[in-house]
């Protein structure tokens, strides 16, 4: 087992520059947190949004709200309506109808800065080389944006991605952001497959459910935050309580302690890569199993033939530090 690569940086008031990175999202409890973080810890160049956990209206509104409470200062826009091939297949079962239910939010205040997701990813990208792309629901937007530009994955630093692992949620075998558009998820992989003439340079993180039911909502963890003054840690926590339920009750007694927070670690595996542990494997993804679709299938072989790996795996991380970093994070919102 490796660890991933040096911090790119660190916002703890050292002088090494914030990792630049377009967070895209499908608000969602987590993705919530997503963008709590990542407006503390990195340079948002912007939000683009996702149809998932809830339809784009509610994913977009919800983005437009957390802006507002975080006091993000970055554009959001609109990105795909639908997944690319499959049904939308929303997830109201784990998030609640709005996408963010069990906190009493607010209208948001500020307008959507654009419908063109999907294009916005491709300019930002292509003017300022190097810059993360950081999706934490389905992937549709990027893997638009990477065939309508083939050459965005040479421009940027990577991606750091919320999905898939060794085994699934949302299927035996598929995690919820890749089983809901597994045409797109395979567009990702495939583009970091090395392999693949022109592949990309950068790097192709994985925050699958391996690493991501590492880091519960614990009632220590809501109690810590219930801590922390002020507006938004308010309605943190009752986002954490809301999810900490439904993920309760959908799982079998003592399996976990609270909801799992899987997007933030998308973000921290860029801004604190120290935390975590991984390996480096190929990864594919099953498009058309009927019990396997929207799998991410890793090859673990210790066979000398097994393709070249396109992607680093997260596989552990500190959760007590990153949960401090979240706490951190949001008690330095407005
Ligand atoms: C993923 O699916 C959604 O429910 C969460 O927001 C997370 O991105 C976990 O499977
Ligand atoms: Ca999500």
């Amino acid at each position: 087992m490796t660890t991933t690569p040096e911090p790119v940086g660190d916002p703890a008031g050292s002088a090494e520059p914030r990792p630049r990175m377009i967070i895209d999202c499908d608000p969602g409890h987590d993705d919530a947190v997503a963008l709590v973080v990542a407006a503390h810890l990195a340079d948002v160049r912007g939000v683009v949004t996702v149809a998932g956990n809830a339809d784009i209206d509610r994913t977009t509104r919800n983005a437009l709200v957390m802006r507002d409470l975080i006091g993000l200062d970055a554009p959001v826009h609109r990105g795909c309506v639908r997944p690319l091939l499959v049904e939308p297949s929303p997830a109201a079962f784990v998030h609640g109808e709005s996408g963010l239910d069990g906190a009493d939010l607010p209208e948001p205040t500020t307008p959507l800065d654009g419908t063109d997701g999907v294009e916005f990813i491709i300019e930002t990208c292509r003017a300022e080389e190097g810059t993360w792309l950081v999706p934490v629901g389905p992937l549709t937007d990027i893997g638009l944006a990477f065939r309508l530009a083939p050459d965005l994955p040479g421009c940027i630093a990577g991606v750091s991605l919320m999905g898939g692992g060794s085994f699934g949620n949302r299927s035996p075998a598929a995690e919820f952001n890749i089983w809901a558009d597994p045409e797109a998820a395979a567009v990702v992989f495939d583009a970091f497959d090395p392999s693949t003439p022109g592949a990309a340079a950068g790097e192709l993180i994985m925050a699958g459910l391996d690493v991501t039911h590492r880091f519960q909502v614990t009632p220590e963890r809501i109690a810590a935050m219930r801590e922390v003054p002020g507006q938004l840690t308010g309605l943190l926590v009752g986002l954490f309580e809301f999810f900490t339920e439904t993920y309760l009750a959908r799982h079998d007694d003592g399996a976990l302690r609270g909801a799992a927070l899987h997007d933030p670690l998308a973000v921290l595996a860029i801004t604190h890569p120290h935390l975590f542990t991984s390996h480096r494997r190929h990864v594919v993804i099953e498009t058309r199993g009927e019990h396997t679709a929207g799998m991410t299938v890793i090859d673990e072989r210790d066979l000398r033939e097994r393709a070249e790996p396109n992607c680093s795996i997260l596989t552990d991380v500190d959760a007590d530090a990153a949960f401090a970093l979240v706490l951190a994070a949001a008690s330095a919102c407005p």
